[in-house]
């Protein structure tokens, strides 16, 4: 079986064998492609010299093996020789279809070419563009494009005169061309600008501020590539400050051109830098010593070395291994094709990393500000603001006095940026993990807290916290919460046993204001005319205001007798019986049929009285001992039978149905039945309550009668001092007719708290939602993080978390949210002694009328 397995495996094995040696069995065989047509005059020199470089490098470097190296002077040669590697030297464009061979052939292609060219996709291949010094600049800029160090979809470039005309144009063509990479970088739409360059301060600043100002910024975007001198950097930051144009939301990269090794220091040009801002610099420190190697041969010996250095190690890494273990295991576990590839690309990378000494002068540095958050660093530390009674005058204007400049990397022309942070750190990565102080108190449900027994706090929830955390996770910072009780020994010395509420939110703006923290955690009414110092962010939640008055009650039953017919039905149909007794009687009495027949005029039809009692007795369904005998007395009889007939049908039918269906007061479920109705209802609005102001501010005369009718309660201060207040005003709208107005989330609250008390379900919200008060979190005036906070705010609104979340701490759905309870009582009701009772009070009058005649017939 186990010799089997075997036999297949080397069968299997022996085809894949065929597809490319090991380096064990055959010694690697490269092709080198140095174009012609490229390289020009220099060719049959580099030819040369190439040549003897890898026969010395191959006897000295390569102690196990050998290879085997093809020469071609074109780019379009045939890759089926079972090559492990292609080392070309020709055009950009050569460059890449040769690439998208060797890509087919799963080769490892190492390429020199021209400058201008974006690199080969960083795992498959390697590129060095051959710069010229002084030239690297636009390939910088592709190289810092394709390697996605921005991700900018426009670019507005400002530069002065440093630049070439010739240059501008590369830099432009570098953003806008078109990279088939397997990166997929799309072109950056791009608008240039050129200042002057004016020696004189004053008209430098002059120039930049024409500029600047005239940048219609909303069309060609916020992100600035600025080629410009030390000096004018340091002005258009200035300008570009007083502008507004340096904001969270902008993106600042300076390249400097006059830096150099001699004079490079950058820190020391950079004086100022603003909270919030995202700046980024890369400047030349080139070295001009003249010890610095450079050219085409050198960066072919380079690579060269890199190769044989990978090869050397992987055949002797294959060897280690194949000694280990026997042929037809080798056989299985030896690497393919593509690990092969990728094992010496590793190598090769580096190992010029470590050791490339070609073009190594020509460097430039990358650098990024570290400003977000860094105005409050010094927070971190154990509450330094409660020390200080003023607010530090830097917090709030956002200069940053301890300035830190993050490290992103170097680059060269062999490998390009090596990154050891990103471009933009902000961008990417939010707040880098600063700590933010952020100030709340209690104030459920947007704000929960909760201590223990010993007073501390020891847990943070609710809808707003919901939303600082999401904010905090999005944005890469911790919140560092500080609370008003601590605080206000600093705000307002009065003794802090007033812990009320409305203090601490008075407390909380106060050193929102101050710029004492970063982002007031709670959520406050957005008035028109905010308090000063303040911004409020984007809504996070609107609360509508509405009423709530008793549910409307079951009609009283007593009468249930009587409700089937109206009023004028009743007074019709008595009106029927007195008007048709007298008409059987005069009809019966005329009717000359009994003296023509000679029969005298039986029974009770004789007198009025009796026919009045018939007709009656008719209407009951009782029928007559006696009939007229004449036609025409029959006839009226008969008439009225039919009239009887259907009013008892009716009145039966009604009578099952209003048994069925109880008669409901007519409900008030709006603003404008409530007015109508205020001779009934009376109603009570929060005195200095958001409702009341915008009431006042309101020019409908609906709203204006409203509040003038109104009766203004003061509550206590607080959520649970409001909502313990509405309790006692509860009792109220339960007895009489009285609504209250408030947030219709208090109000339902309110009522789910009764029904669990109660177990009834006695209250009703108006279907009238109105004025709705919208709920922000507060920032200090000018913050840069309002943008960044109420765009946050906005994705979470659209995804629908606050909702959500806000859904967690409304209170729960119970029974009373049915619009009614009529539906289950309809197949179910029986008749009770409650709707019985007028029946029987018609009984009881008609036993004491009886009771009275008798008396009466006694005496
Ligand atoms: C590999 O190259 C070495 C040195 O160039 C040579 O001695 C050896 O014979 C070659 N081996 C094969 C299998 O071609
Ligand atoms: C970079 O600095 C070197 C040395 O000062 C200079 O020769 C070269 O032109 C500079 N590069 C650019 C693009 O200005
Ligand atoms: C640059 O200058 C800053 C102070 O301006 C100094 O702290 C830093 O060490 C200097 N760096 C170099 C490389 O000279
Ligand atoms: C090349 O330059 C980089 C940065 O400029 C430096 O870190 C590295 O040591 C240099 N390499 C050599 C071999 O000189
Ligand atoms: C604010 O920053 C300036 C420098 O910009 C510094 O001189 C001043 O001392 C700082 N003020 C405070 C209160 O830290
Ligand atoms: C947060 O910032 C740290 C520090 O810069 C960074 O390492 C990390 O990747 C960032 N996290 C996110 C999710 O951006
Ligand atoms: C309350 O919390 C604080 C801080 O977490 C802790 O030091 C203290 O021991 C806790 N007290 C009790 C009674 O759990
Ligand atoms: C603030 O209150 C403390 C003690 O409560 C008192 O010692 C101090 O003088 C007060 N300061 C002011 C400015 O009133
Ligand atoms: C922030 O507040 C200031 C003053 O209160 C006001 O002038 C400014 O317009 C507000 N900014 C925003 C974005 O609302
Ligand atoms: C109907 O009445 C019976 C007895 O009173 C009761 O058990 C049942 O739950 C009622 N059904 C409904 C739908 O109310
Ligand atoms: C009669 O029934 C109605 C509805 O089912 C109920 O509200 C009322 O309390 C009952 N009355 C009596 C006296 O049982």
């Amino acid at each position: 079986m186990r010799i089997w397995l075997l036999f297949v495996f080397c069968l299997f094995v022996g085809v894949r064998g065929e597809d490319f040696p090991s380096l064990i069995t055959a010694n690697a065989s490269i092709a080198v492609v140095l174009d012609r047509q490229f390289l020009g005059d220099r060719y049959q020199t580099l030819l040369d010299g190439v040549k003897d470089y890898i026969k010395e490098l191959a006897r000295v470097e390569l102690k196990h093996g050998g290879v085997v190296v093809h020469y071609y002077s074109w780019t379009a040669i045939s890759l089926k020789k079972g090559f492990l590697a292609v080392f070309s030297v020709a055009s950009c464009e050569d460059t890449w279809s040769l690439y998208s061979r060797t890509e087919e052939e799963e080769l490892l292609l190492f390429a020199l070419t021209e400058v201008d060219c974006p690199r080969l996709p960083t795992d498959s291949a390697i590129t060095v563009t051959y710069v010229d010094p002084g030239e690297e600049l636009p390939q910088i800029i592709l190289d810092m494009r394709t390697s996605k160090a921005f991700k900018w979809k426009s670019a507005v470039i400002l530069h002065d005169d440093t630049l070439s005309r010739d240059m501008v144009s590369r830099v432009v063509q570098s953003l806008t061309s078109q990279v088939d990479s397997g990166t997929a970088t799309s072109p950056v739409s791009v608008s240039v600008y050129k200042m002057k360059h004016e020696i004189n301060e004053y008209l430098r600043r002059k120039e930049i501020h024409r500029v600047l100002s005239r940048l219609p910024v909303k069309y060609i975007g916020e992100n600035f590539l600025a080629i410009v001198t030390t000096e004018v950097m340091t002005t258009l930051s200035e300008i570009a400050r007083d502008l507004l144009m340096s904001h969270t939301l902008a993106q600042w990269l300076y390249v400097i051109s006059d830096m150099d090794m001699q004079h490079g220091n950058l820190s020391s040009h950079i004086n100022t830098l603003y909270e919030g801002e995202n700046v980024a610099f890369i400047y030349n420190i080139t070295d001009t010593s003249p010890d610095c190697k450079n050219g085409i041969m050198c960066y072919c010996e380079e690579m060269m070395s890199a190769f044989v250095s990978a090869l050397d190690a992987a055949v002797q890494e294959e060897f280690e291994v194949a000694a280990q273990v026997s042929d037809e295991e080798w056989e299985v576990i030896r690497p393919s094709k593509l690990q092969r590839r990728s094992m010496l690309l590793k190598h090769m990378q580096q190992y010029i990393a470590a050791k490339s000494i070609c073009g190594n002068c020509s460097t430039w540095q990358a650098l990024a500000a570290d400003t977000w958050g860094a105005t409050y660093r010094g927070y971190s530390e154990t509450e330094p603001v409660l020390q200080d009674t003023g607010p530090s005058a830097n917090v709030t204007t956002g200069v940053i006095e301890h300035i830190e400049l993050l490290q992103v990397g170097f680059w060269r022309p062999i490998d390009a940026i090596r990154y050891e942070d990103v471009l933009f750190p902000h961008v990417e990565h939010g707040f880098r993990g600063k700590d933010l102080p952020v100030i709340t108190y209690h104030n459920p449900p947007w704000t929960i807290l909760q201590a223990n027994e010993s007073g501390s706090v020891v847990s943070y929830k609710g809808l707003i916290f919901d939303i600082i955390n999401q904010l905090a996770k999005n944005k890469n910072f911790t919140i560092k919460i500080l609370l008003p009780s601590k605080l206000q020994r600093l705000i307002s010395n009065q003794t802090s046993e007033d812990m009320s509420h409305s203090r601490d939110a008075m407390v909380t703006l106060a050193a929102v204001a101050k710029g004492q923290v970063a982002l007031g955690v709670a959520a406050f009414s957005i008035l028109p005319d905010p308090p000063p110092g303040i911004n409020y962010t984007t809504a996070v939640s609107s609360q509508p205001y509405c009423f709530i008055i008793a549910r409307p009650r079951e009609l009283s039953r007593a009468l249930l007798f009587l409700l089937p017919f109206t009023t004028d039905t009743w007074l019709c149909l008595g009106l029927g019986v007195i008007l048709m007794g007298p008409t059987l009687y005069i009809v019966h009495r005329l009717s000359p049929y009994y003296e023509a027949k000679e029969i005298t005029r039986q029974g009770g039809l004789a007198t009025i009285h009796n026919c009045l009692w018939y007709v009656y007795g008719a209407l009951l369904q009782q029928g007559g001992m006696y009939l007229p005998r004449a036609d025409s007395g029959r006839l009226v009889v008969g008439t009225w039978w039919l009239v009887v007939l259907v009013v008892v049908t009716t009145y039966s039918g009604n009578l099952v149905a209003f048994l069925t269906f109880p008669k409901q007061e007519v409900p008030v479920t709006q603003v404008a039945e409530l007015i109508e109705n205020h001779h009934t209802y009376t109603w009570a609005i929060q005195k200095g309550s958001y409702l009341e102001m915008e009431l006042k501010n309101s020019d409908e005369p609906k709203y204006a009668t409203l509040l003038k009718e109104a009766e203004l309660s003061s509550s206590s201060d607080g959520m649970e001092g409001h909502l313990s207040t509405l309790q006692k005003q509860l009792e109220r709208v339960r007895e009489q007719r009285h609504a209250l107005f408030d947030w219709k989330l208090r109000l339902s609250y309110l009522m789910s708290v009764d029904h669990l008390v109660t177990d009834t379900c006695d209250f009703s919200l108006s279907t009238d939602e109105f004025m709705e008060e919208r709920l922000a979190m507060v920032v200090p005036a000018g913050s840069p993080y309002l943008p960044v906070i109420n765009k946050e705010i906005n994705r979470m609104q659209k995804a629908g978390l606050i909702s959500k979340w806000l859904h967690a701490y409304l209170p729960k759905r119970n029974r009373c949210w049915k619009t009614s309870s009529i539906s289950q009582e309809v197949n179910n009701h029986t008749v009770n002694l409650s709707d019985m009772q007028g029946s029987f009070f018609v009984l009881f009058l008609s036993i004491h009328k009886c009771r009275r005649d008798m008396i009466k017939t006694e005496i």
